[in-house]
């Protein structure tokens, strides 16, 4: 981004012409520079097949432009109009028992569909060349949150475009297909790829993984698609906009097709969803930091800015100072702009207790001050964290699209890698270290210890990568189940840990599940203590040059090996034979700190206050939050406070969920 962009989302065709100007000014008084327009009014600019209005979107752009609000404007494919469900039903969604999606809500047509494709097309040609040269429209999402009411896909469309999919990843080779997927099991022999079902769970029974989890890379694939042909027409109408979308969902690969067709990837942010208050900064630093690792830094289309409510829940209304602190976090992992959901709470509609900045009243109360208060101080923030990444020592590894699909395939009812990386994030989190998620196949610059939980799925293009940064110093630390599968979600016939034997210097000889803990207690002794290992065991071999770290200490495994550390150049690799998770986190993590020599982010940092380090462009800033409902003193490093424009040198007083970010020199 070249400039912050503070804004909000706005809908003149909710009636909001009536107080335009006002709004601007508004807008303008609260530091805010952006609108986002038009993501669910196709109904209004195509209200018939073939007749484009864009009249509304031309006198609201212009007048807001007019008063230094620029737009951004959507493909507002996420909510076809009537006429088109009308004429073409097939477009609609189908589920998995065989359920037509109906008209009536969002989301409801499929992304897979040609037809669909189609009409996607023409409103966004239209769009892009009627805006073409409109100078206060300056970017585009595409769609609103693919996926994310509903992902699924079993319509006409989906199962003819299924058919495409298969050709092109088998090249038309039905024997390919049969031996990837192993269908001798159960009789699933295919003679033509037009014969391919679409997978459907529990309809009747368990499916064959492999199948399944090419499923999930289709509809990947058709949600792609149908995004690359709005960016395509984009691109070639304007160079000049810059796109993106706001996710993230199921069943799309952000870091695939679908996240390089854009400048930048988009993340909706809603931590009042988190429910226990005391929750929230832990999940959304750990959200956040699950988004840089599928494309880097960030923009925000949507941040929180009141309680929202739909159907069957309303958020509590966040007590002051919460939303101030709620952005800061977002910049703090990496936001690199804001747009507030939404300017003002609509009066009617699904939403229509969706709470905006202003209520229904339009009387700008508490939370407008804030965001009013936040806006004066990012014209010193907003241009100091551009062209800065978050720069963490500690790492989980998380955001693989196949790892994710091909666990939910076939689970065991054992946790997800990402949710246990979640897990060693927030005690990281909590203890003041400078965390963060990297992907594997991503660099590891500046980090010293890297968690990989439980990724069965291992893409040999990461292993030189991830032995010389070994070898340079890194502790790796892999935990069971590591490798065991192929591309295909079958299991390796090698030795395991398979493609990451030689790496970690040892074999597994024995598993199993480990479901009786009560009955049957399976522990290992970490630090001098015993710990119950509640999911899993894994009895390794270590091969000549690695060390039994920990040992088993109870039924039929005493005594034998549960971890390995192989030492490696200058640093080491850890394989642990059971489940990352739990209270083997707790008694682990603390180990790897000492054994890998991180330090927290700053010294003698009270409890709830979060650090995070942005640097670049010759910068360094110190993001410092409190999360606390009572005021703290934190030391911190010399510099200047952007946030109070003043500067500060060792201490620092923050109230209740105060908020400082101290820019200093690079020497430190
Ligand atoms: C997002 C969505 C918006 C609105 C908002 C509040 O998921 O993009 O359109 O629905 O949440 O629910």
């Amino acid at each position: 981004m070249t400039q912050f962009l503070w804004g909000a989302a706005y809908y003149p065709e909710h009636g909001e012409l009536a107080t335009l100007d006002l709004d601007a000014e508004r807008m303008r008084a609260a530091g805010m520079n952006t609108v986002r327009l038009a993501e669910f009014a196709w109904d209004l600019m195509e209200p018939e097949e073939g007749r484009f209005d864009f009249a509304l979107f031309d006198e609201a752009i212009a007048r807001l432009g007019a008063k230094g609000i620029r737009t951004i404007l959507c493909t507002p494919t996420a909510a076809p109009p009537r006429w088109l469900t009308l004429k073409h039903p097939e477009v609609l969604r189908v589920d998995s028992r065989g359920v037509t999606l109906r008209h009536g809500s969002r989301q409801q047509a499929s992304t897979a569909s040609d037809l669909y494709r189609e009409y996607s097309r023409k409103i966004t040609r239209a769009m892009a060349e009627h805006f073409r040269d409109n100078p206060h429209v300056i970017g585009w999402q595409t769609d609103n949150e693919f996926n994310c009411h509903f992902s699924e896909d079993y319509s006409v469309g989906a199962e003819q475009a299924w058919v495409v999919f298969l050709r092109e990843k088998f090249r038309g080779d039905i024997g390919a297909l049969n031996r990837a997927w192993g269908t001798a099991f159960w009789a699933q022999t295919y003679v033509r790829l037009e014969d391919v079902p679409l997978p459907a769970r529990g309809l009747p029974t368990h499916l064959n993984p492999a199948h399944h989890l090419d499923y999930s890379r289709f509809i990947a694939w058709t949600v792609a698609r149908f995004q690359h042909d709005q960016v395509e027409i984009l691109r070639a109408t304007q160079p000049r906009w810059w796109i993106t979308h706001n996710g993230l969902f199921r069943l799309i690969d952000y870091r695939g097709p679908f996240g390089r067709d854009l400048d930048v990837l988009g993340y909706d942010v809603y931590p009042m969803f988190t429910w226990d208050p005391r929750q929230r900064g832990a999940n959304q630093a750990w959200s956040l930091d699950a988004v840089r690792a599928w494309t880097g830094n960030f923009i925000i289309p949507e941040h929180q800015s009141g309680p929202g409510g739909q159907t069957d829940y309303l958020h509590d209304n966040p007590e002051p100072g919460e939303l101030r602190r709620m952005y800061y976090t977002s910049i703090a992992h990496g936001a690199d702009s804001i747009l507030l959901f939404r300017w003002r709470s609509a009066r009617f509609g699904a939403e229509e207790y969706w709470t905006g900045i202003l209520d229904h009243d339009n009387v700008p109360r508490r939370r407008y001050v804030e965001v009013a208060q936040v806006g004066g101080e990012l014209a010193r923030v907003g241009p100091a964290v551009l062209g800065t990444h978050v720069a963490i020592d500690v790492a989980v590894a998380a955001s693989d699209f196949d790892n994710t699909y091909a666990h939910e395939a076939l689970h065991f009812g054992l946790p997800g890698s990402d949710q246990v990386a979640a897990e060693w994030h927030g005690h990281l989190w909590r203890a003041g270290y400078r965390v963060g998620a990297v992907h594997p196949g991503d660099s590891l610059a500046g980090v010293k210890l890297y968690v990989i939980p439980h990724f069965t799925l291992v893409d040999p293009t990461w292993l030189p990568r991830l032995e010389a940064w070994v070898r340079a110093g890194g502790t790796l630390v892999l935990g069971a189940r590591s490798g065991t599968k192929d591309g295909d979600n079958n299991v390796v016939t090698d030795l395991l840990p398979g493609a990451l034997r030689p790496l970690v210097g040892a074999t597994v000889v024995e598993y199993g599940r480990q479901n009786a803990e009560e009955q049957r207690p399976l522990e290992l002794e970490i630090g001098g203590r015993r710990v119950v290992s509640s999911d899993w065991y894994e009895q390794l071999e270590p091969a000549a040059g690695t060390e039994t770290w920990l040992r088993w200490a109870t039924r039929h495994q005493a005594g034998s090996p549960a971890a390995t550390l192989r030492p490696l150049g200058q640093g080491r690799v850890i394989y642990v034979g059971t489940y990352l998770n739990g209270a083997v986190a707790q008694a682990l993590v603390p180990e790897l700190v000492k054994l890998a020599g991180l330090e927290p982010a700053l010294r003698d940092l009270p409890a709830g206050v979060e650090v995070t380090r942005r640097e670049g462009a010759g910068r360094v800033l110190w993001f410092v939050i409190n999360h606390n409902e009572t005021p703290v003193n934190v030391r911190v490093p010399a510099g200047r406070d952007l946030v109070a424009d003043r500067d500060v040198a060792g201490a620092l007083d923050l109230p209740a969920r105060g908020v400082a970010v101290i820019q200093a020199g690079l020497a430190r």
